[in-house]
């Protein structure tokens, strides 16, 4: 079974088909019809609801796309959605900013932006603009604008009041906290099963003894599979509740990221250690997606336009794989074998990825090209890390999204660096061999020759910066 806070009501259930969305569960079970289904698929954020979980203690309230998120997700979780915040007749000071500022027209997406502005309100110690840009990226208004909205978002996160989801922040993690339980649950209706195991032993040993399963993450890649191409799942793992798989830290010079870390938990790690690694996660997806999303899911969906497998390669990152108790280590440029095809065995699942050596990138950097700035899918991604001895290359590592089938090195463009001075003649060299690496494909993001184009473009961009020429920051505000 699982169990969850419906706002204040401690919901249980078992009898429940585990393919079931967060959404539909909210407007067919519960009949909350508030959060509104726009797009289905994520790209929206009309159906953005408040998850509650209790870390260190302490609640931590985040948005998560309810039309992405299955069921099981749910466990052990407070869930708030936007008939949850008024009180008696008072509007809540987020929608109430929002009506003073004109911030809703039609109200289609009004639901989905009052939560996030509440989220936002909840994280927020005054107001700061990015902040509330980086937390409206995942909501789409097409007929009041956004000038309104971020008006009201001002108002909003200016002078946060206490309101009574603050003064019950203590006992709603009291009441989380004796939820717990570290027997391995399940939910299951009509043929269709969700396993959920808490420690890495348990999950290690269901998947052997069952390959067949599907493993579940933060579900935004998986949860399109059910919802869009209409193929329910029959038997699923969920890993959300394993927290070793999301531990990450630093021993010596040796990053470990734990595969079950969502994305937006490794921000503030890499913002730590590797910070263009962090300046580019903000550019990934949308809030919701990020707090959802891990990064073990988007290795291990193998897309050719993932964001982390790109930067992840010119680090020379390796992959902690596990099957029952025995695990095995493979450099993730070994991993992708074809389109959506990974050296991934039956009953295995990535464990964590581990960076040997953070301090061997000094030079590392990475730009995501893309038609829009947020929450949109790369048509190009480029990495580099370059190591400079003597004034000489001695070790290049150049690594694409969106050139091929997978995310890959591009091994001519290297062999052309290496051994190389930093010059105009190296680098034009460098370029002509990226023609040799990658013979892109068209598709509605970009054709092949756009996409060679700016793979070129990347790379004197990175050559020109590194020579101290161009100071060129992803997009200044996004760089700390
Ligand atoms: P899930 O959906 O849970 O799983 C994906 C696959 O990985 C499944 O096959 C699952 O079985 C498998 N899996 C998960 N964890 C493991 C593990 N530990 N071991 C083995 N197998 C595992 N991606 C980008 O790269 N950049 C973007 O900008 C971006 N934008 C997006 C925007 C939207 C609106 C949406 C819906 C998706 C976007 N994505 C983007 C894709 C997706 O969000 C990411 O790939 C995400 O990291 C997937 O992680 P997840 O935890 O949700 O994976
Ligand atoms: Fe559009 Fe969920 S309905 S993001
Ligand atoms: Fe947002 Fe109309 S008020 S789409």
């Amino acid at each position: 079974m699982i169990q969850f806070l419906l706002n204040q009501t401690l919901i249980t259930e078992e009898a429940i088909d585990p393919n079931m969305t967060v959404l539909n569960y909210l407007r067919q079970t519960q009949r909350r019809c508030g959060t509104k289904e726009g797009c289905a698929t994520g790209d929206c954020g009309a159906c953005t609801v408040t998850l509650g979980k209790v870390r260190q203690g302490k609640m931590q309230y985040e948005t998560v796309n309810s039309c992405l998120t299955l069921m099981s997700s749910l466990n052990g979780t407070q869930l708030l959605t936007v008939e949850d915040l008024r009180e008696g007749d008072a509007l809540h000071s987020v929608q109430q900013a929002m009506v003073e500022c004109h911030g809703s027209q039609c109200g289609f997406c009004t639901p989905g932006f009052v939560m996030s502005l509440f989220t936002l309100q909840k994280n927020s110690a005054g107001w700061d603009r990015h902040q509330a840009e980086l937390a409206l990226a995942g909501n789409l208004c097409r007929c009041t604008g956004y000038r309104p909205i971020m008006a009201a978002a001002e108002q909003a996160c200016q002078t946060p009041q206490a309101d009574r989801f603050s003064m019950q922040q203590q006992q709603v993690a009291q009441r989380l906290m004796a939820l717990h339980s570290d027997a391995v649950q399940e939910i299951a209706l009509a043929g269709h099963r969700c396993l959920l195991p808490k420690t890495l032993d348990q999950l290690a040993t269901l998947y052997q003894a069952h390959p067949q399963a599907t493993l579940l993450a933060g579900g935004t890649d998986l949860t399109l599979h059910i919802t869009q191409r209409y193929r329910p799942i029959p038997l699923l793992i969920a890993l959300a509740q394993v927290s070793e798989l999301a531990e990450c830290r630093r021993d010596g010079n040796r990053l470990t990221l734990g595969a079950g870390a969502t994305l937006n938990a490794i921000t503030p790690f890499m913002q730590q250690h590797l910070p263009p690694f962090a300046a580019i996660l903000q550019r990934f997806a949308s809030l919701q997606v990020r707090n959802q999303g891990t990064l073990g899911g988007n290795i291990a969906n193998a897309s050719p336009i993932g964001d982390c497998a790109p930067m992840l390669l010119a680090l020379d990152a390796v992959l902690l794989l596990q099957c029952g108790q025995q695990q095995r280590t493979l450099p993730l440029a070994d991993f992708f074998t074809g389109y959506r095809q990974t050296q991934l065995q039956p009953g295995e699942f990535i464990r964590a990825v581990v960076m040997e050596d953070v301090t061997a990138s000094p030079n590392f950097a990475a730009w995501k090209v893309s038609k829009r700035l947020e929450d949109d899918i790369s048509a190009v991604f480029a990495a580099f890390s370059l190591r400079m001895e003597d004034g000489v290359i001695a070790g290049a590592r150049v690594a694409f999204g969106g050139m091929a089938a997978v995310p890959a090195r591009a091994l001519a463009c290297e062999a052309a660096l290496n051994g190389q001075p930093l010059t105009p003649q190296t680098l034009s060299q460098a370029c002509r061999a990226l023609a040799e690496d990658f013979q892109p494909l068209s598709d509605f993001r970009a054709s092949a020759d756009y996409r060679l184009q700016v793979a070129k473009n990347l790379l004197r961009r990175y050559f020109h910066q590194l020579s101290g020429e161009l100071q060129i920051t992803e997009v200044s505000r996004y760089v700390s």
